[in-house]
């Protein structure tokens, strides 16, 4: 079942990897790192991103990271531009968090299902009809929405600070993704009013599928990225944000592993262990039949040709209006502040 927010939008095909020889890819990526240092700029890439963006990023004393790590490390670094390779609520987000820099992306047609099934308008009229509901939000939308919101979350946090909200008695609104939103809920018991968004990558992997897949790989733990459906998220040995399965890679004792989530973690994931094997579970179809397969169209769009631009292009800065990004931080400000308290 699709939810009925999800079809009120068209999204782009997933484009095949940009395809050029080894010595054109090799004379990009040496001025991709010219342009880094001359313009005093770090790359900062998402998991789900194309293996040479996330290695250009890491040869390049950049950052390969979740979307929060992605923001935090932006806001440390002392270059003057960030180039933030992923979609447009992770720029967005790096420019909340460090408003003196200049925040550029490959291409800000990146998006996300998520942020495009929530529009501000909408959300705003549904938050004044409960006003008695804490609003909690997941990253994965627009500056607006955040600035709407009492919290911001990632996966990564979701469940400790709706757990904190439950034990202070607290009923919430939860936005956008109705599935991490349904195990959040299971998981806690807290009392959640759903928004019913939805990543049309994760939403697409099958249950049925899954299940015979396991059948043929008995010794395979099963990764799952909780913006799937709730009988993928049945099947899974972890249920985590990107950081808690590539952790969960390195630290089971499986050879082999069946990953529910954006087929560019692979890289991360090889990287630690080369020798197990990591196999993508099932999608809506193969071939033709296939919508995402596992890789978020939006995060394929970040190309080498256009991260080599990033700085002649000229519609691919990020720009918020600083009253916005100020009531932004306090919603993002109070998850930093919860996740630093965590760790004391
Ligand atoms: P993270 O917050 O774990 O980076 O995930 C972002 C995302 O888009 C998941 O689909
Ligand atoms: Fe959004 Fe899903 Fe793509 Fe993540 S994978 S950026 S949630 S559409």
């Amino acid at each position: 079942m699709s939810s009925p927010l999800a079809e009120k939008f068209e999204y782009p095909a997933t484009l095949p990897p940009e395809s050029m020889s080894s010595e054109e890819k090799e004379s990009l990526r040496e001025s991709i790192k010219a342009m880094l240092i001359r313009e005093d700029a770090a790359l900062v890439a998402h998991y789900y991103t194309d293996p040479d963006i996330q290695s250009l990023a890491e040869e390049t004393g950049g950052c390969v990271a979740d979307s929060l790590e992605m923001a935090r490390f932006g806001n440390q670094h002392n270059g003057s531009s960030l180039i933030v390779a992923g979609v447009k609520f992770m720029g967005e987000t790096s420019k909340i968090l460090s408003p003196e820099k200049r925040i550029l992306m490959p291409t800000l047609d990146a998006t996300c299902s998520l942020d495009l099934s929530c529009p501000i308008d909408e959300f705003s009229t549904f938050c004044d009809q409960y006003s008695d509901r804490t609003v909690v939000v997941y990253a994965n939308t627009s500056a607006a929405v955040k600035a709407r919101a009492d919290w911001v979350v990632t996966s990564g946090i979701a469940l400790d600070v709706i757990d904190h909200l439950e034990a202070e008695g607290k009923k919430v609104i939860w936005a956008p993704d109705r599935h991490l939103g349904n195990y959040i809920q299971k998981q806690t018991g807290a009392d959640m009013l759903l928004w019913q968004g939805e990543c049309i990558v994760h939403d697409e992997f099958k249950s049925k599928a899954l299940a015979e897949l396991i059948i043929q790989n008995p010794d395979a733990a099963v990764l799952v990225h909780p913006e799937s459906p709730a009988s993928v998220i049945e099947l899974a040995d972890v249920v985590g944000s990107t950081t808690q399965l590539i952790t969960a890679s390195r630290e089971l004792a499986n050879q082999q592993f069946i990953v529910a989530t954006d087929m560019g973690i692979v890289y991360k994931m090889q990287q630690y262990s080369p020798d197990k094997i990591f196999i993508a579970a099932p999608t809506g179809g193969t071939g033709a039949t296939c919508r995402s397969c596992a890789h978020c169209p939006w995060m394929r769009m970040n190309s080498l040709s256009l991260l080599a631009n990033a700085f002649e292009n000229t519609d691919n800065e990020i720009f918020i209006d600083p009253v916005l990004a100020e009531r932004a931080m306090i919603p993002l400000q109070r998850m930093l502040d919860f996740s630093a308290e965590q760790k004391r």
